[in-house]
């Protein structure tokens, strides 16, 4: 696939997915959110892919949301349509990729910019970075999860205050109530995703995939998470990366996981 609307550059197992519509502050229009979709699932499927950062172009803006100009004509159906495609195409999707994402939030990641955010595996942001969920100033609600993830990340009544007050807080808050993991200046948030995910892409990506799916199944109604995690460790017994990682261990040597 062609993308108009995003970067992807790769290197060291890593893959950058930048989101380039810097004039429009990275807004997600529908184009972006179908590109995204294609390009998550391709870097998925590559197996020499073992991380994914996501971050937006320019010094300004993560992602300022979905693109109100596109949808602000719509109607009930139509808005009802807007979600449900957005959590199955891309959201979702981020959420349960089994190669790891981290979002380099480098400015505004505003209602569906934020949410992408929580969407991902988890996040740093740099300090001059904004987040919010300012859906009810627009006379509508977060859509694309921001009323799950962010009570799942910050906690119910954080959330309730986020999203009924539509501020806007600050890289520092964000880190306090453990929405980002860490900051940074601009200059060093990539850098600084690199080597978190250098780190990561040492390890076994089959146990991170295994991994993943056993802390997503505790946030879905009806599975319990602690019988995922019995199934995906025991699967983790019948994998080449576990001989390796074990018999490494006995060896007294470094893991070499391919
Ligand atoms: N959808 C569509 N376009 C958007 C956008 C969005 N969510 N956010 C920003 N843009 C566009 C602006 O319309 C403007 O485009 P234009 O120059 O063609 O008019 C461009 O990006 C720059 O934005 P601007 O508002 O001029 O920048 P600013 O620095 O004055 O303000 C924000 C920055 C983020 C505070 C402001 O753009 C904003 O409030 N955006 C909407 C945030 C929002 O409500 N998001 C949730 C959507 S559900």
């Amino acid at each position: 696939m062609n993308y108009n609307n995003i970067l992807i550059e790769t290197a060291d197992n890593i893959a950058v997915l930048t989101i380039n519509r810097p004039d429009q502050l990275n807004a997600l229009n529908s184009e972006t959110i179908v590109e995204l979709s294609s390009a998550f699932k391709s870097l998925e499927a590559d197996i020499s892919v073992k991380a994914i950062i996501i971050t937006g172009s320019g010094t300004k803006a993560f992602v300022a949301g979905a693109d109100i100009k596109e949808f602000y004509q719509f109607d009930v159906a139509q808005g009802k349509e807007l979600a449900a495609k957005g959590h199955q195409t891309l959201f979702n999707l981020v959420q349960n990729l089994t190669t790891p994402v981290i979002a380099a939030v480098n400015g505004f990641a505003l209602g569906g910019g934020l949410e992408l955010a929580m969407s991902c595996h988890f996040r740093l942001a740099s300090d001059n970075a904004k987040l919010g969920l300012p859906e009810v100033t627009l006379g509508v609600i977060p859509g694309y999860g921001g009323t799950q993830r962010l009570a799942q990340l910050v906690g119910k009544g954080r959330a309730m205050e986020m999203i009924m007050t539509a501020k806007m807080i600050t890289a520092e808050e964000a880190c306090s109530y453990g929405l980002v993991n860490q900051i940074t200046t601009q200059e060093e948030l990539l850098g600084t995703c690199q080597k978190i995910a250098l780190k990561i892409v040492k390890n076994s990506s089959v146990a991170i995939a295994g991994a993943i799916r056993a802390v997503n199944a505790g946030y879905i109604d009806g599975v319990n998470g602690f019988e995922t995690e019995i199934e995906e460790f025991g699967k983790c017994f019948g994998t080449e990366d576990f001989k390796e990682g074990t018999t490494a261990f006995i060896e007294k040597r470094k893991a070499n996981f391919n």
